[in-house]
C-alpha cells in the first residue's frame, strides 16, 4: 500500500537546516493497522503529510499504492490524494457553518460528484459511524468523540484506500478516545488499511504494528532485537 525507502524531508529557513526526516523506511500492506509513536518532533506528523501527498518529499523513494509519486506534479498528487486518502486530524477540521451532512460532502465536490451520490455516499458515511440522527446539527453541538466521528465519516465517505489519522484521540478525554478507537478498529476489521500516529501507548498497543520514530528515523524492532541478540549481548539478557 505504502512503501517509503530512504526518503528525507529537509525544511530549509534562512537561518537553518531541518532534517525532518532522515533515511526513513517504511512499508505498510494493504489491510495492516499500524500505529506510529515517537517523541515530539521527532517527524510523526511530516511523515504522515507526505504519505498523504500533502508535502512534498527532498529526497528517497515513496511508492503509493504501486505507484511512484517521485515524479507526480502538484495536480496530479493531489487528484490521487483526492482518490486514495482518508486524513483524520487531531483538531477534526470541520466546518462551523456547515451541517454534518455537508461536511462530509465537502471532499467530494473536489472530485466532482454529482449531488444524489453526494449525499447517498455522506448519508451512508454518517450511519458507518452512528450518527444518522444528527444529519442537520452543526459540529458545535456535538461532543469532541462525535465531531471526531463526523471527521472520521468524511475520511470514509471518498472510499478510500488508505486512512491516516495524526492523533486522532489527542482532543479527546479517555472514554471518548476508546470509542474513536473501537470505531477505527472496526473499519480495520472491514478491510480498511490505517496508520495512525499516537502518543497514547496504549492505544498504540491495540494497533497490529507499531513502528517508533526517532529523529526522523523508523527505529527497527527486528534490527534492535537482532543485536540484543548477538553473543556480545547475549549475557545480558540471560
Ligand atoms: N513547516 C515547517 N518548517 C520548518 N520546520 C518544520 C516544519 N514542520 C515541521 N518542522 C520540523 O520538523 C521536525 C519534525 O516535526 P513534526 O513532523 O511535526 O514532528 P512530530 O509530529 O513528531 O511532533 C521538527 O523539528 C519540526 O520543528
Ligand atoms: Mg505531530
Amino acid at each position: 500500500m505504502l512503501k517509503m525507502q530512504s526518503l528525507s524531508k529537509v525544511y530549509r529557513t534562512e537561518m537553518i537546516e531541518t532534517y525532518a526526516l532522515r533515511d526513513f523506511n517504511l512499508e505498510v500492506r494493504a489491510g495492516e493497522f499500524v500505529a506510529v509513536t515517537g517523541p515530539s518532533g521527532s517527524g510523526k506528523t511530516t511523515f504522515l503529510t507526505i504519505a498523504g501527498l500533502l508535502e512534498s518529499f527532498t529526497g528517497g523513494r515513496y511508492e503509493l499504492d504501486g505507484v511512484d509519486v517521485s515524479h507526480m506534479n502538484d495536480d496530479q498528487r493531489s487528484r490521487m490524494r483526492n482518490e486514495k486518502i482518508g486524513f483524520i486530524f487531531q483538531a477534526f477540521n470541520l466546518i462551523p457553518d456547515l451541517n454534518l451532512l455537508d461536511n462530509i460532502e465537502v471532499p467530494l465536490r473536489y472530485r466532482g460528484m454529482k449531488t444524489a451520490e453526494r449525499q447517498r455516499r455522506a448519508r451512508e458515511a454518517l450511519a458507518r459511524v452512528g450518527l444518522s440522527a444528527r444529519e442537520r446539527h452543526y459540529p458545535a453541538e456535538l461532543s469532541g468523540g462525535q465531531q471526531q466521528r463526523v471527521a472520521i465519516a468524511r475520511a470514509l465517505a471518498g472510499e478510500p484506500r488508505l486512512l491516516l489519522a495524526d492523533e486522532p484521540t489527542g482532543n479527546l478525554d479517555s472514554s471518548m478516545a476508546r470509542s474513536v478507537m473501537e470505531l477505527l478498529e472496526e473499519l480495520h476489521r472491514d478491510g480498511a488499511t490505517i496508520v495512525m500516529v499516537t502518543h497514547d501507548p496504549q492505544l498504540a498497543a491495540r494497533a497490529q504494528r507499531n513502528v517508533h520514530v526517532i529523529d526522523g528515523q523508523v527505529m527497527d524492532i527486528a534490527a534492535q532485537l537482532h543485536l540484543d541478540a548477538s553473543p556480545v549481548h547475549s549475557t545480558t539478557l540471560a
